[in-house]
């Protein structure tokens, strides 16, 4: 029986994702891919802020509109200012050249981002520029030191005060994550499942289980 209950945990463990484990020192990212409302505002504050300069090009608008359940219209009318069609994929107008020019190296597309980092250092790296005047935008930064991006989320930061910016980086980390792996959410609802399939079945199990051996006892 207790076999039987430890056998269920180890199945299901993996299926919940504490499986993953983070970097030890970083604060852990405050996100939540099943918050479909925090996800939806991180894909309005990307496209709004960080667009203009960094693609995602994996990820195609019609692909977020369809799993963020934003209705096509709104993402039509208001999320795409680089792109004409919902098929096409959500890419920076900024060329390489002019990135060059401007910032020294080219902003890297994002899709990726936080698998490569972790949500994690995302969360931390946004939320970590410090003014710092020798650097040529005046800002440095705790986790990426003398990094060649500005502080572009400054005026936003002084707006809002600092837990609604850490709110919204939150999100941002959040949509960052999604775009990272889209399938995850699927995957997360998929595990959910599979736990209550597991726990339906072990009635039964348990009922014959106590039927075989009755005898035998
Ligand atoms: C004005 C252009 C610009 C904007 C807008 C901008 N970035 Fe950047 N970003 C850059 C540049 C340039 C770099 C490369 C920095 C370097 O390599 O030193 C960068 C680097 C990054 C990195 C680190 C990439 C790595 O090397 O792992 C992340 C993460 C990032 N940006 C996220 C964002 C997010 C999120 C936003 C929106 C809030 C944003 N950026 C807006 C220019 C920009």
């Amino acid at each position: 029986m207790k076999r039987l209950i430890l056998a269920l945990l180890l199945i299901s463990l993996p299926l919940l994702g504490y499986a993953n484990s983070e970097s030890e020192h970083l604060e852990k990212a405050p996100i939540n891919l099943q918050d479909r409302a925090s996800l939806q505002r991180g894909a309005q504050l990307f496209i709004n802020n960080c667009l203009g300069c960094h693609s995602m090009k994996y990820l195609r608008y019609e692909r977020m509109a369809d799993d963020l359940k934003i209705p096509k219209k709104i993402v039509e009318d208001n999320m795409m200012f680089t792109a004409d069609k919902i098929g096409e994929p959500m890419l920076s107008p900024l060329s390489k050249e002019q990135a060059a020019k401007w910032f020294g190296t080219a902003p890297p597309d994002l899709t990726l981002e936080a698998r490569l980092r972790g949500a994690d250092w995302v969360y931390a790296y946004l939320t970590g520029f410090y003014a710092d005047n020798k650097r040529p935008w005046g800002v440095n930064n705790h986790v990426f030191p003398d990094v060649g991006m500005p502080n572009v989320l400054e005026k936003m930061e002084a707006q809002m005060g600092k837990d609604a910016f850490h709110k919204a980086v939150a999100d941002l980390t959040n949509f960052l994550e999604y775009a990272s792996e889209p399938v995850a959410l699927k995957r997360q609802r998929m595990g959910v499942y599979v736990l209550i399939f597991l726990v339906i079945l072990f009635v039964p199990i348990y009922f014959l289980n106590k039927e075989y051996w009755k005898d035998i006892h």
